[in-house]
């Protein structure tokens, strides 16, 4: 079971892959990303992370890659390291020139690079009792939408978080309406209703919110993408993190104030347990034809 790294259609060692200083993802995060979850050898939702990889290329004018050959790359770097339950890291820069703000699309070719790793289960504890998390204020640029690497205010809050002896950060907006996790979509349940933030430039259209709003019509639960505010998300039943590595993450807890009874709900267990069946059981099959994107 090898990590592995890709760079532009070569497979190593993580160790030994590089890339060169002045790659723009590196100068200017000038580069997108996806992260992809497989359990029980099959990766998750493969098709929706390559049509959002191509979403963001074409939001960056990025020039056009092949998406089909991003795809078989992917399989093969993954079938090479037979782990059944990885993460592969895609990343793709618009490409490496002297440093310079501008630049000439003419001479750019992207760089390409992967990584294939086994997934590190979060704590049984987390996923028993729930986690405590602490709103910040977002900080973010005005297109969350692109899944760029431009994650340092997402690493800073997430830090901070930790440091203050939570388990994660929200992101909250000035005027008060929740927008999302450091790397997770955020659901609220209250009086039966589950409501989640609506696909706008302040959030990620995240593949595990898409499984999930799937999951709750296939099951008759009442959800709606709506703006809520932390005020009313702290007065909500329950709470839940989505993403391709917190899966369905309850939150127990913002900023010290417990959320429900402060214990994990009844719902968020139901759709953790869903989404679990169908990452081992069906892998791509799982997820919801592409009509209903
Ligand atoms: N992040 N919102 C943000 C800001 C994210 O970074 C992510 C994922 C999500 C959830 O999207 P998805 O369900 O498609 O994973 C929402 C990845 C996992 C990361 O940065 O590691």
């Amino acid at each position: 079971m090898p990590e592995l790294a890709y760079v532009n259609g070569k497979i190593m060692p993580i160790s030994e892959a590089t890339i060169p200083i002045e790659d723009r993802g590196y100068q200017f995060a000038d580069a997108v990303y996806e992260v992809i979850a497989s359990d029980n050898g099959k990766l998750f939702c493969l098709d929706f992370h390559l049509e959002r990889l191509e979403r963001s290329m074409v939001a960056l004018h990025f020039p056009a890659v092949s998406i089909e050959s991003i795809g078989q790359a992917i399989v093969s770097l993954f079938e090479q390291a037979a782990i059944p339950r990885a993460a592969v890291y895609v990343q793709i820069s618009r490409g490496v020139a002297a440093r310079n703000h501008a630049y000439d699309a003419s001479t750019l070719q992207p760089q390409i690079v992967m990584t294939v790793r086994p997934i590190h289960e979060a704590p049984a504890a987390s996923r028993e009792n729930g986690i405590r998390v602490l709103a910040f204020t977002d900080n973010r640029w005005g297109r969350c939408d692109i899944k760029t690497v431009q994650l340092l205010p997402n690493a800073m809050a997430k830090q901070a978080a930790l440091d203050a002896g939570a388990n994660d950060a929200i992101f909250v907006s000035k005027e008060g309406i929740v927008r999302e996790g450091t790397s997770s979509n955020l659901f609220i349940v209250s009086g039966g209703t589950l409501f989640t933030h609506p696909l706008t430039p302040e959030i990620l259209p995240g593949i595990t919110r898409r499984v999930v709003l799937d999951i709750c019509r296939k099951l008759r639960l009442s959800v709606v993408e709506q703006f809520f505010t932390l005020e009313e998300a702290l007065a909500a039943d329950e709470m839940f993190l989505t993403g391709t590595i917190a899966e369905v993450m309850p939150v127990v807890a913002v900023d010290d104030e417990p959320i429900g009874n402060g214990a994990v709900g009844e719902i968020s267990r139901k759709l953790y347990a869903e989404l679990k069946r169908r990452m081992r059981e069906e892998g791509d099959i799982a997820c919801p034809a592409r009509s209903t994107l």
